[in-house]
């Protein structure tokens, strides 16, 4: 399918950065301090703790930063010279698909961004300090605080991201690799797929509510399973 396709679109999710050592949020080793992230990432608890939520995110960052993109974020950041119309969409905040060297369409923000939590009107920006001097971090603009530039639980989606990502769903192939597909509006873009006609994929290790509908499973660890793909192709 791959060898024929043109337009191919990739939904990545944490377990495509989980043999960088970036811990996946659910299954082993996704607990916190013992905490869900429905827990810490949210609105509701950065207002009650912004200490515990900035402590939480500090750490997040210094693991992140001394991790490196694995095989599957190399092979999907080759890919785009190797179909027409291909697209990269990513759940993960963590960079390492950019440090791959292709900027996927993000659903959920950046963990090296920052903003305002005053909304004082100030742009995001950028902050790639680890660990952070001060915690937790201040808008420069406002002096108020500074929360992470990610879409928490409860929050909605930027619609033009969306909107490219949904329209990417219109392809030949829909590889959705690495996450457990119970987060939406990320969950439903396989099914979007599947509805339009393209031939799905899951690359996971276990099975995850996409696993019943997808045309394929491949069911190994997302770096093992793209670097088979592309040698094949
Ligand atoms: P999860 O932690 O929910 O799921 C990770 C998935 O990766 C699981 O299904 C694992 O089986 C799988 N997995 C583990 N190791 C793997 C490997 N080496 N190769 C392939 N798959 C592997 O992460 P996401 O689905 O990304 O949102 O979570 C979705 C969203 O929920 C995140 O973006 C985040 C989170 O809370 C926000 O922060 C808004």
């Amino acid at each position: 399918m791959l060898r024929s396709a043109r337009r191919v679109t990739v939904l990545t999710g944490a377990g495509v950065s989980a043999a960088s050592g970036v811990p996946t949020f659910r299954g082993t080793g996704g607990l916190w301090k013992s905490f869900r992230p429905e827990e810490l990432a949210t609105s509701e608890a950065f207002a009650r703790d912004p200490a515990l939520v900035w402590e939480w995110y500090d750490w997040r960052r210094q693991t992140i930063a001394a991790c490196r993109p694995n095989r599957a974020h190399e092979v999907l950041a080759s890919w785009t010279d190797r179909f027409a119309g291909y697209v990269l969409i990513t759940q993960n905040v963590d960079g390492l698909h950019e440090r791959a060297g292709l900027a996927p369409v993000r659903l959920h923000g950046s963990i090296w961004e920052l903003a305002c939590w005053d909304g004082c009107g100030v742009s995001a920006w950028r902050n790639e300090d680890v660990p952070l001097p001060v915690r937790p971090p201040r808008c420069p603009e406002c002096g108020g605080l500074a929360r992470p530039g990610v879409v928490w639980f409860g929050e909605g989606l930027d619609p033009r991201v969306v909107a490219r990502a949904t329209q990417s769903t219109a392809c030949d192939v829909f590889i959705t690799a690495g996450t457990s597909s119970i987060v939406y509006p990320a969950a439903g873009l396989v099914h979007d797929a599947h509805r339009r006609g393209a031939f799905t994929v899951e690359i996971n290790p276990d099975a995850t509510p996409a696993s019943a509908i997808v045309d394929a499973r491949l069911q190994d660890g997302a770096e093992t399973v793209l670097d088979v793909l592309d040698r094949l192709l």
